[in-house]
């Protein structure tokens, strides 16, 4: 059997599952609990986060902890659309509004109404548009393309954006009283990078996903692939980490999921080191890793000192040589 070197399997930590999303973070808990409280209220939110931090999944949340969530839920993303088609698109049209126009068409609100709206990149929307979205959300009332009589709706709105809409207020390209009505409550959806646990967990989460296609088992990861996983910055986040396991899985053979298996980003060379980095002693770069895989670890100690290939009592031995011993936790 060939050699398939170090590799590390599944360990046992916390997780928390709440309306499709998955995390072992503190930080995620917080927010799933603000979450859970705002909800309830008819408060529009408005969710920052890079792409593919699950923005979408916690609207999808609010609806589903709300009073309406036996209404629809409809989302729309702005960024997508030319600005006829997005307010055809969000107030409907009449018959003959426009060329084409053959029969009358529902907009989002209209469909929406009673439910949650999920506007995703609402800081792409034109400005022409964003003084009638403000009209709606004042007057409850909308009037639909072409047509005279306005429609009266009931809708919450759930926004989205990656950028941010007090910045974009700032270059004139968003109105400023829009802003505030959508951004009520603001809610935050930290990278992946950011969340501690959570790159670990969510990689067992779709190393199971897969598993179940039943193309390839993985047993286990090596420890340089889970090294390449922990390291990467991720700019998609979770679905980009959810890609990287499904091309993993499509590539790669066997139990064990090695480093050759992940995409050229993952394996990339690492950026060349500043100049003044070739000063640092050795001691020092030692010092430096222990602190980076305690970060990883979440301060977990033991898991520090798996990360680091090394055992708990040479680590505490570490920590105390480096100075890094606080009290007891
Ligand atoms: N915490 C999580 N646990 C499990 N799956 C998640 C989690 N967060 C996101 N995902 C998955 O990652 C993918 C991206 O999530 P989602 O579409 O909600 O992100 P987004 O922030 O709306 O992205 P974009 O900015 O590109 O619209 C989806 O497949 C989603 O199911
Ligand atoms: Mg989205």
């Amino acid at each position: 059997m060939p050699d398939m070197g170090a590799h590390v399997t599944r360990r046992r930590v916390e997780i928390t599952r709440f309306h499709g999303m998955l995390t072992a973070s503190p930080i995620m808990l917080e927010m799933f609990e603000l979450l859970r409280r705002v909800a309830r209220t008819e408060a529009s939110i408005l969710i920052r986060g890079e792409t593919g931090t699950g923005k979408e999944l916690v609207a999808r949340a609010v609806h589903a902890l709300s009073g309406r969530a036996d209404g629809p839920f409809r989302a729309l993303n702005c960024a997508t659309l030319t600005p006829e088609m997005l307010a055809s698109e969000l107030f409907g049209h009449v018959r003959g509004a426009f060329t084409g126009a053959v029969k009358d068409r529902p907009g989002l609100f209209a469909l929406a109404d009673t439910g949650t709206l999920f506007l995703d990149e609402v800081a792409e929307i034109p400005v022409d548009i964003q003084a009638r979205l403000l009209r709606v959300l004042q007057e409850h009332s909308f009037v639909p393309v072409g047509a005279i009589e306005p429609a009266r709706v009931d809708v919450r709105l759930v926004a989205a954006t990656h950028r941010s809409l007090r910045a974009a207020v700032e270059a004139s390209q968003f109105r400023a009283d829009l802003m505030y009505r959508i951004r009520v409550v603001p809610l935050f959806l930290p990278a992946l990078r950011d969340r501690p646990g959570d790159i670990e967990a969510l990689a067992w989460h779709f190393i199971d996903h897969f598993n179940g296609d039943e193309l390839r088992r993985v047993e286990a990861v090596s420890e340089e692939t889970m090294r390449a996983l922990l390291e990467y910055r991720w700019p998609g986040n979770v679905r980009e980490l959810r890609n990287v396991l499904e091309y993993a899985f499509a590539v790669g053979q066997g139990p064990v999921l090695t480093v050759d298996e992940l995409t050229p980003e993952l394996r990339g060379e690492r950026p060349p080191e500043p100049a003044e980095r070739s000063q640092l002693t050795a001691r020092d770069l030692e010092r430096e890793r222990i602190i980076e895989a305690l970060n990883k670890a979440g301060g977990r100690k033991g898991d520090a000192a798996e990360l680091l290939g090394i055992s708990r009592s040479t680590l505490w031995r570490k920590l105390r040589e480096h100075r890094l011993s606080g009290p007891p936790r």
